[in-house]
């Protein structure tokens, strides 16, 4: 209990007074709330105590956000969190100021202050929230939430459609996170790999369905660094659309890679039968594991709906001449196993040991921090291609903000609209797009470890 002086009720109950004759304005304060804080999660199975998460509204995953295409979201985002933080609508096409990149696009929000999030939705899909500041540690204790934006028109027609958050915690033995987020071994080897993998902040996820009942599943990869390999059971259907883009056709469903952050947007149908399950099976080294079951209960029709069609495109702009196209390379270094040396910090030339006290283990064009200078300057609505080698013994999730790109294939051949994509070990990917929102934007690995331990750059659109 807060003990309340005299003088100070007066002057609550008068400003209360003055305010009820007062005309109300649209200000953050009235904006719906979306909180980080403190709270806890049922990760693990019941024989364990509850696990303290970071999450917004305290829950893991945070609210799912849906609005329509062309909508607005409008969110006060306040931070109850110890450390400071940001939010960040990955994948939306957003504008500049609103992309929540802590000491790039707004200063982080300091523990208790309050920033408001309003922006325009231009794109429908599947899409995700997370923190962007200190984000290797956040997003391990539970910041992300999906952020869905329904078809206008033209969406598809099925009986459930889900949202699978797939994650991957590194637990200790009573089911709490395990602390040591800034450990080097991770951030110079595969990136912070847990120990217990949840969708929807749950170890069991399941939910009954019919047989031939049709879904749209929308999976979003939130782990840290955990790449999966996904395969369905019981399910039979197709691919609609990553990372929130509708592809121009629907592919069949088979082994499904998702890096951090991708998305993928599946339509498939139970074809299991009654008393059966249906399953979401991840590969790991040691097997395949269920990690999110349909138990089959009834019958929803008797024969199986027909394909389905093409989701409705989003307005992406189109590319302009390959050939004219501005163009940057990005060669990826560093990290356990490579050949990187050193590389430039704060304007100085260090070596590896020097390097990792600092935290930095790799580096982009031999740069091992956000330098001041971006990788490419770019003309508003300029085509531009960056080609990124990648010269590590890892693979890396590299994602461009503000944008979405097209991989550039053998024989000029376009790949998907995406904006995370994975590369492997030693290969060159070339990445294509029209630069047509202004702004500073980022370009970094989504293994968050490799993102804070320098594989970040930046680009501007001007
Ligand atoms: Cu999902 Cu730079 O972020
Ligand atoms: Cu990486």
């Amino acid at each position: 209990m807060t003990r309340i002086t005299r003088r100070q009720f007066h002057g609550s109950v008068l400003a209360a007074a003055a305010a009820a004759t007062l005309p109300t304005f649209a200000r953050a304060k009235t904006a719906p709330l979306l909180n980080a804080r403190e709270g806890s999660a049922r990760l693990a199975p019941a024989e364990y105590p509850e696990t303290r998460i970071w999450g917004y509204d305290g829950t893991v995953p945070g609210p799912a956000l849906r609005a329509r295409q062309g909508e607005r979201m409008t969110k006060s985002f306040r931070n109850d969190l110890p450390q400071a933080s940001s939010v960040h609508w990955h994948g939306i096409r957003i504008e500049n100021g609103m992309d929540g990149v802590a000491g790039l696009t707004q200063p982080a929000v300091e523990p208790g202050e309050e920033f408001l999030y309003d922006f325009a939705l231009p794109d429908a899909g599947t899409y995700w929230y997370h923190p962007h500041n200190l984000t290797y540690e956040q997003m391990a204790r539970g910041l992300y939430g999906a952020l869905i934006v329904e078809e206008n028109e033209g969406a598809p027609d099925v009986d459930l459609d889900e949202v699978l958050l797939i994650d991957d915690w590194r637990l200790t033995d009573d089911a709490q996170i395990a602390e040591g987020f800034g450990n080097m071994h991770d951030w110079a080897h595969g990136g912070r790999i847990g120990n217990w993998i949840t969708v929807n902040g749950n170890g069991r996820w399941s939910r009954e369905v019919a047989h031939h009942t049709r879904m749209r599943l929308r999976l979003v990869n939130t782990a840290n660094a955990r790449i999966f390999t996904l395969e369905a059971r019981g399910l039979q259907g197709w691919v609609v659309a990553l990372d929130g883009m509708p592809l121009e056709a629907p592919q069949p469903l088979g082994e499904l890679t998702l890096s951090p952050a991708q998305r993928a947007d599946l339509i498939v149908d139970v074809v299991a039968g009654i008393g059966e399950e249906a399953f979401l099976v991840s590969f790991e080294r040691d097997g395949g594991y269920a990690i999110a079951a349909f138990p089959v209960a009834g019958v929803a029709r008797q024969t199986r709906l027909s394909a389905p069609g093409a989701l409705p495109p989003n307005p992406v702009p189109v590319l302009g001449s390959l050939e004219t196209a501005a163009r940057a390379e990005l060669r990826m270094e560093g990290g356990a196993m490579g050949s990187m040396r050193g590389a430039m910090m704060g304007g100085r030339m260090m070596g590896m040991r020097d390097m990792a006290v600092e935290g930095k283990v790799w580096a982009f064009n031999g740069m091992a921090d956000m330098g001041d200078t971006p990788l490419l300057d770019a003309r508003l609505g300029e085509t531009v291609r960056i080609a990124m080698i990648n010269d590590t013994a890892w693979p890396h999730g590299m994602h461009l903000h503000g944008h979405h790109f097209r991989r550039i294939g053998v024989g000029g051949r376009l790949g998907p609209l995406r904006d995370t994509i994975l590369m492997n070990r030693g290969e060159t990917v070339e990445i294509v797009f029209v630069a047509d929102n202004p702004g500073d934007w980022l370009l970094h690995c989504h293994m968050l470890e490799h993102s804070a331990g320098g594989m970040m750059t930046w680009l501007r659109v001007a």
